[in-house]
């Protein structure tokens, strides 16, 4: 009898459990929807919740799996350039670290879903509206890790921006940005001309491949700007089909790669 009385009150508390969780559930969703966000990545707010779709769950994945991130970052210093929603900058401080997150965040729409996302995840990521030009240790500090993906293809000034990270990185660059690869003479270090986001969006004039350079490019640069070690995680495994592409289309084309750059 007493036993029955037990179960009876456990089998409440979970049905009360369960209410409360999707109440939860929806108030989040409720908020999601009445945020106006641009959402670029999976970000795993709790109770359920995901800010993007399975695809884009399964690149992200996969482009976390490519990066070849130290899985325990305690007592790191990380600067994510180029954060937009934070998701790796979230991902780094789930990892132990202490993490800058910078983005220009020209577009409101972008730097509200950060907000909103940190504020869910109970973050402690800092963050700066900052120029990705404007780095500099006396106003940031120096980091042993230094995050830049998706980024410098946008760029005009890309040598210049290596060097203002190299001026803030104390260990390791993790660099992730779309690599040319053109028919023939990929060993030469070349690269798109690219006049920058903006004038290239305002004129309508684009090559297609943005400021994308061979990955003997980037090794240069990357060494012209101060780093003495380059190790290429990855690049593309379907390259002598973009190879046959370039060939057929006269065009040079563009695919991921992932280089870790080191300062000693
Ligand atoms: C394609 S997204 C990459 C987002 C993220 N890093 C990733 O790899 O998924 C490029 C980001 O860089 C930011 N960005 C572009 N130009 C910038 C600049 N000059 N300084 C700082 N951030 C910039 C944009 O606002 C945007 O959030």
């Amino acid at each position: 009898m007493i036993r029955t009385e037990e179960n009876r009150r456990e089998q409440k508390r979970t049905e009360e459990n369960r209410r409360e969780q999707k109440r939860t559930e929806e108030n989040l969703r409720e908020e999601l929807k009445s945020l106006e966000g641009s959402w670029h990545s999976p970000i795993n707010l709790g109770h359920g919740v995901i800010t993007a779709d399975r695809n884009v769950q399964r690149r992200f994945t996969r482009r976390l799996k490519l990066m070849q991130i130290p899985k325990n970052m305690t007592n790191m210093r990380v600067l994510d350039i180029g954060t937009w929603d934070g998701f790796f900058a979230f991902e780094f401080e789930r990892r132990g670290a202490e993490v800058l997150a910078i983005d220009n965040w020209n577009d409101d729409k972008q730097f509200r879903t950060f907000l909103f996302a940190r504020k869910h995840l109970n973050s402690k990521v800092e963050y700066r509206k900052m120029d990705v030009h404007d780095l500099d240790p006396s106003l940031v500090g120096r980091f042993d890790v230094v995050f830049f993906a998706g980024m410098l293809y946008h760029l005009r000034y890309p040598l210049n921006v290596l060097e203002k990270i190299r001026s803030v990185t104390e260990g390791c660059l993790i660099l992730e940005t779309v690599i040319m690869v053109p028919f023939i003479h990929e060993h030469f270090p070349m690269k798109a001309f690219f006049p920058g986001d903006e004038e290239a969006n305002a004129s309508g004039r684009s090559w297609g491949i943005s400021g994308a350079a061979t990955i003997s490019w980037l090794k240069e640069a990357l060494n012209s700007a101060g780093f003495v070690k380059m190790d290429v995680k990855y690049t593309s495994s379907f390259r002598w089909l973009y190879k046959i592409i370039a060939l057929l289309t006269n065009m040079p084309q563009g695919r991921r790669g992932i280089i870790h750059a080191f300062t000693r």
